[in-house]
């Protein structure tokens, strides 16, 4: 099947996690097209340009609409010219907590109306645990007259990559397949290795695989549960979280050694917001009364008010009331070098912010002023140091890269004297900070 009489990659949801892959595919020679039922999308990726905001992508797409290998289009007959189908659309939290899967009902119903035999799907968005079995092989089958298995191959491959890093982590992190049969399982690993060169660790089924996905973002947001309530414990026994973490993470357990995460002012995104929440929907289907995806949903939650209430602690210790304060927050994405605001947890500090009346000004050269307004009502400050000037306190939400190229001492130079400088994202190295002359603290340190 690989790179046979049509050899392209139709790619159908051209968001996030789309664009990276169609970008990345295209860059390594495959003809790619996007599908996407936003025409602004189409229209931005034709004109070789991309709203995604990830490190390197946008030079990726301008490069590979430019020669001809990457193109958009609202059009499923596309979808025919291809021998691959990406699916990446997405899959939102509903008002209940439950997974929403209308947008892979719609692109199954469109993508069979163009299927051939020979064809293989892969879909790639987040679902619950036999959605590509129940739900997408049905309404392909239904809708092609095509049978699953004999005429065209299907297979469920979780994305694992991290914004920030994603097109490193795309070409290194093996793919997890579980395919409907063994030749769509065997295909789907030798797309991955040619298209990729990832291995792939191939499971019993697509369920399996779907659930790898669920289990993979359950163990992150509850480790950096874990984490947060370790750095609470910390900040209040006067140590530093990172040396407890850094030490413990010294010890072999198992195959691996610990591996405790970082603790930070809250987490956020499209997917650890989300994903324990599947779980514990899943959980709810089954009878079943979990507690983790619940508690570690419940305690990351908890972190933006308790790093609003360590800077109201830091200025009552200057003497200082937050009303007549003048705060800089540094950084408003969901993480540090990404532009992404989605469920960002940034927001919630940023409103008790807006709320207390102080003086508040916001940068954060990553997110483009129109989603900014997602955030925060206060207009952005383009340049930081007009931003950081005679602050009462820095509150650095998101570690982006750019406030680690202007030295500390020129900060220190520009804010009050006696600031405080709030690492959300223990991104900075506290003996620098101090000698720079700013109190700082992080979390748990
Ligand atoms: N963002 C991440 O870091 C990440 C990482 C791993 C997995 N995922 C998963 O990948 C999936 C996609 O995430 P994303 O962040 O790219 O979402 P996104 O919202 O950025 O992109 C989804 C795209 O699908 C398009 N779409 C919706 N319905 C469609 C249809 N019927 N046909 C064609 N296109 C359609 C939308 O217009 C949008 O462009 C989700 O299930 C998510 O959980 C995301």
């Amino acid at each position: 099947m690989v790179r046979g009489m049509r050899s392209g990659i139709a790619v159908v949801g051209f968001g996030y996690i789309g664009t990276v892959i169609g970008a990345v595919l295209a860059d390594r020679g495959w003809p790619v097209t996007g599908v996407d039922v936003r025409e602004h999308v189409v229209d931005e990726i034709n004109a070789g340009r991309s709203h995604v905001p990830e490190p390197g992508l946008g030079e990726l797409v301008a490069n590979n609409v430019g020669v001809g290998r990457l193109r958009a289009t609202t059009d499923f007959a596309a979808v025919a010219d291809n021998d691959f189908i990406v699916v990446t659309v997405g899959t939102p939290l509903g008002p209940d907590y439950e997974p929403i899967v209308d947008d892979i009902t719609a692109a199954a119903r469109a993508v069979g109306g163009h299927l051939r035999p020979g064809h293989l799907v892969i879909l790639k968005s987040t679902v619950p645990p036999d959605t590509t079995e129940t739900l997408v092989k049905p309404v392909l089958e239904e809708v092609s007259g095509l049978t699953a298995g004999v005429d065209f191959g299907l297979a469920f491959c979780p994305e694992r990559l991290a914004e920030g890093v994603a097109i490193r982590e795309l070409t290194s992190i093996p793919v997890v397949v579980g395919a409907v049969d063994e030749r769509s399982a065997r295909a789907c690993a030798m797309l991955w290795r040619h298209a990729l060169g990832v291995e792939s660790i191939i499971v019993d089924d697509p369920r399996t695989a779907e659930m790898v996905k669920l289990a993979c973002n359950t163990w992150i947001d509850l480790n950096v549960a874990m984490a947060n309530e370790m750095a609470k414990i910390c900040d209040r026994l006067g140590m530093d979280a990172l040396q407890v973490i850094y030490a413990a993470n010294s010890m072999p357990k198992g195959m691996h050694n610990v591996n405790i995460l970082h603790p930070s002012m809250g987490v956020g995104g499209y997917c650890l917001t989300k994903d324990p929440w599947f779980v514990n929907h899943l959980g709810q289907n089954l009878g079943l009364e979990l507690s983790i995806p619940r508690t570690s949903r419940t305690v990351n939650d908890t972190m933006p008010t308790y790093t609003y209430g360590l800077l109201t602690d830091l200025l009552t210790g200057q003497g200082k009331a937050i009303e007549t304060s003048k705060i800089a927050v540094l950084g408003i994405a969901f993480k540090n070098n990404t532009g992404d605001c989605r469920l960002t947890p940034t927001r919630y500090v940023v409103e008790l912010l807006e709320a207390s009346g102080c003086e508040l000004s916001v940068h954060d050269p990553w997110v483009p002023d129109e989603e900014a307004y997602t955030v925060t009502k206060v207009p952005l400050t383009a340049d930081i140091e007009s931003a950081v000037k005679d602050a009462d306190a820095l509150v650095v939400l998101a570690g982006h890269r750019e406030f680690h190229q202007i030295p500390l001492t020129r900060l220190a130079e520009l804010t009050a004297v006696g600031c405080i400088f709030l690492d959300g994202r223990n991104s900075f190295d506290p003996a620098a900070a101090r000698a720079a002359g700013f109190i700082y603290k992080g979390i748990g340190r």
